[in-house]
């Protein structure tokens, strides 16, 4: 069995994920209000749908939403929560989008896309999505900006939380070539044994979202530096992209053919 499977980060991570620090300090109301304002009249869909932090306010607001997750013991912290049943959820890798139906819009947010591991499944990926786009539907990711300056020599640890009863830091190797992050967060409380949160990411940069866009029909609509509409600029650490679906030409008449006048025979005398 392999070290780390999709499910490794939700399953290990589940039962402290809403009380992470950096968990707790994400713009949530700010993200719901975002979405639902360009959620249009269909249902919606989100990849990594976790513990509901952004799927449960967004219903409540009377979006039917759905989910897809591969932790099942994410989706349980859901379902405990008030409101979190009446969710849809469907359980399997979100790169195939295995759900039935068209939606309004399709999100994923918090670097969750950067979890499918290759290259390959993110574009098929982008793929899945455009198929399951109503033809005014909107896809939007949210994904951090890499920022280099984090590592030195491929590598970096550094404090995330720390009291005087618990210390959580990062371990986390980066290799630049393949755009690839391997990090464990290790919590440590006093007098018990340390637990760990594995993550691995491959992330894409904006443009290369942008050409996985392209290459699956759809076309960057807006882009912002934050979810509230902030610019997207040099000095953003997060961009919030909404793709959308590029419209087919209409169906009018087949193009005329060029017609090539052949040059009129001389007559023989
Ligand atoms: C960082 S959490 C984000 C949860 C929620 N979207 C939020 O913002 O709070 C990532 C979630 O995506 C799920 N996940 C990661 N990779 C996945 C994959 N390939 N297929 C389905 N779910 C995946 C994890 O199980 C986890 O619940």
């Amino acid at each position: 069995m392999a070290d780390y499977e999709p499910s490794t980060y939700g399953d290990k991570v589940a039962d402290i994920y809403d009380a992470l620090p950096y968990v707790a300090a994400r713009p949530t109301e700010a993200t719901v209000e975002f979405l639902a304002s360009i959620a249009g009249k269909r249902r919606v869909l989100e990849l990594g749908i976790g513990t509901g932090r952004i799927a449960i306010p967004l219903a409540a607001k009377g979006f039917k939403v759905c989910g897809l997750d591969v932790s099942e013991k994410m989706v349980a912290r859901m379902r405990a929560k008030p409101g979190g049943d009446a969710i849809l959820v469907e359980f399997g890798n979100f790169g195939d989008v295995k759900i039935g139906g068209k939606f309004s819009l399709i999100y994923v947010v918090f670097n969750t896309f950067f979890s499918l591991p290759t290259q390959d499944e993110q574009v098929r990926c982008f793929e899945r999505i455009a198929k399951h786009l109503t033809d005014d539907g909107v896809f939007a990711i949210e994904g951090f900006v890499p920022d280099l300056g984090r590592y030195d020599r491929g590598q970096r640890v550094g404090a995330i939380n720390v009291s005087a009863e618990r210390v959580l830091f990062e371990v986390t190797q980066h290799d630049v070539s393949a755009q690839y992050i391997r990090s464990v967060q290790v919590e440590i409380r006093d007098g018990e044994a340390a637990r760990l949160y594995p993550v691995q990411l491959k992330y894409a940069l904006p443009a290369e979202l942008d050409l996985m866009a392209r290459l699956s029909g759809m076309r960057l609509r807006a882009r912002y530096g934050g979810w509230n509409r902030e610019p997207f600029n040099l000095a953003s650490q997060l961009h919030v992209s909404l793709y959308e679906l590029v419209p087919k030409p209409p169906n009018g008449p087949p193009p005329k053919k060029p017609t090539s006048k052949r040059p009129s025979r001389r007559r023989r005398s």
